[in-house]
């Protein structure tokens, strides 16, 4: 009972069997940079590689030498690059041929009372070292990779004596010589499979729940395992944003979609309309898409003839100013309901509900309500990225605007053939632009990973 418990727990601790809204997709192109690191990595490992003392004996008939190799430090390495490429259905498989190593130590020989010693070098050459990775995922949705297979094969080796009667010992030296080459044949695979836990290690700690700023929080767990065929490898993550507040999920899911390779590129990354959106419900439930207008905003330009108060609406409407002779007003405008990104070829549409609710502002600085109106506006233009933020550069493209209440009687809206340019409904609307316009200038923040910056970014809508 209990251990079902707390596999139930795991299970809905992570994204598993929900549609991922964010698809990354790296390419061999990326592969192969990343493969770079891992070359100077290798290369600093080896460095350091820590050799045992050997120790054994040689038989000669009249009785044993004994003889101790200690102090043995890599005082040289040569790490090729690597060949490394994805291996279908597993993870990568690296291939390092040609590296050679070369070494330093002490001698010490016993042959009954008669000590001897001096140094060698010891030099291996043309190792190959082969190496398959898995790669999988973690319960908790991050990437995990585990060393399947290793093989390291040392082709030729030399080891120099100097010092002491080192001569007589040279005929032993062949019987070191494969030995000590067994010996290092045998620290190689260690070094990798120590730097795949490292990386696993590393893995296992990376964030999969950012905190884009101070409302929005980004949950990027794996839905399933990565994907590897013989090109590259599939990373499907749940993207969602939640708010910093109430951490609930939207009501609505995300849908399939298939994300294209793209070749060209070291990694392609899907979004789908379900992120953003997501971003939007958060910012909406968080009720942050919402804003105060006032006159003295620099949105209003000092220059304009029209200001945010009862006279200038007196054209639009009569009755305001003789109610409220000459006062400042205020405009509250808000969305009604979570605005909807919708992704079309090349094009992103927003259907944006909202509301202005007008006030004059008394002598004594009480608010006195005058009218609502709603704005059913539709934005289409495109996303961009820009200072690694995600941001919406879009027109209004449609719009119904209908008085919802009024406390100072009724007004014509939308009235086609009004002489004035001027219009309550213009006015409105203009105003209620200023603000989605800030609030997709705002954007959202895109997380980097650490000495990770996206270089040349492309984007690309697609209708899926
Ligand atoms: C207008 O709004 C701005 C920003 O909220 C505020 O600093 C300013 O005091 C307001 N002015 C008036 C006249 O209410
Ligand atoms: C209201 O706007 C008119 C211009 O339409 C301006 O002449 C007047 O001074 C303004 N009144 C206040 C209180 O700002
Ligand atoms: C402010 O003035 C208005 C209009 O004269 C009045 O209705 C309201 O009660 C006043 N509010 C306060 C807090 O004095
Ligand atoms: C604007 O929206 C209305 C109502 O949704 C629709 O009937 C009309 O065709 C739309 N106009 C354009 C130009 O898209």
């Amino acid at each position: 009972m209990l251990s079902l418990l707390i596999l139930l727990l795991n299970l809905t601790n992570h994204a598993f069997g929900q549609n991922p809204a964010i698809k990354a997709i790296l390419t061999n192109k990326g592969l192969q940079y990343a493969s770079h690191i891992g070359a100077d990595w290798m290369q600093e490992k080896i460095g350091s590689m820590i050799i045992p003392d050997v120790r054994g004996g040689v038989h000669i008939g009249i009785g044993t030498v004994n003889y101790v190799l200690d102090g043995i430090s890599v005082s040289g390495c040569d790490v090729p690059e690597p060949s490394v490429e994805f291996y279908e259905g597993v993870g990568l498989k690296a291939v390092i041929s040609g590296l050679s190593i070369s070494f330093t130590g002490n001698w010490h020989t016993r042959f009954g009372i008669i000590t001897d010693g001096g140094s060698f070098d010891l030099a291996v050459f043309n190792v190959d070292v082969a190496s398959v990775v898995q790669i999988g995922s973690d319960c908790s949705g991050h990437i995990s990779i585990s060393s399947e297979n290793c093989d390291a094969k040392i082709d030729e080796a030399s080891i120099n004596f100097h010092g002491g009667a080192s001569l007589i010992f040279q005929p032993f030296v062949t019987l070191f010589h494969n030995r000590i080459k067994a010996i290092i044949e045998e620290r190689i695979c260690p070094v990798v499979e120590e730097h795949v836990t490292d990386l696993e290690r590393h893995l296992a700690e990376m964030q999969v729940s950012f905190k884009v700023n101070s409302a929005l929080v980004l949950d990027v767990p794996l839905t399933n395992s990565p994907l590897v065929d013989s090109i590259s490898l599939g990373l499907d993550l749940k993207g969602e944003f939640y708010s910093v507040q109430s951490h609930t999920d939207p009501p609505f899911k995300a849908e399939p979609f298939n994300l294209p390779e793209d070749n060209d590129h070291m990694l392609s990354l899907g979004l789908s309309e379900f992120t953003v959106n997501s971003a939007s419900y958060a910012y909406f439930s968080a009720g942050l898409l919402q804003a105060q207008i006032n006159d003295s905003m620099v949105c209003i330009p000092k220059t304009s003839p029209f200001r945010l108060n009862t006279t200038s609406f007196g054209p639009l409407i009569p009755q305001l100013p003789k109610l409220f002779p000459n006062m400042l007003m205020e405009l509250q405008v808000y969305a009604r309901d979570v605005p909807m990104f919708s992704f079309q070829a090349d094009k992103v549409t927003l259907k944006f509900p909202g509301a202005v609710k007008a006030f004059a502002i008394q002598p004594n600085a009480s608010w006195t309500p005058l009218f609502k109106l709603n704005v059913d506006s539709i934005f289409s233009g495109v996303i961009r990225i820009s200072e690694e933020k995600l941001k919406g550069l879009m027109e209004l493209s449609n719009f119904t605007l209908t008085l919802a209440s009024s406390e100072v009687g009724i007004f014509q809206v939308g009235c086609k053939d009004t002489p004035n340019d001027w219009t309550a409904e213009i006015v409105t609307l203009n105003y209620w632009c200023l603000f989605v316009a800030a609030k997709l200038e705002e954007g959202i923040v895109l997380p980097t990973m650490h000495h990770i910056h996206l270089v040349n970014p492309a984007l690309k809508i697609q209708e899926v």
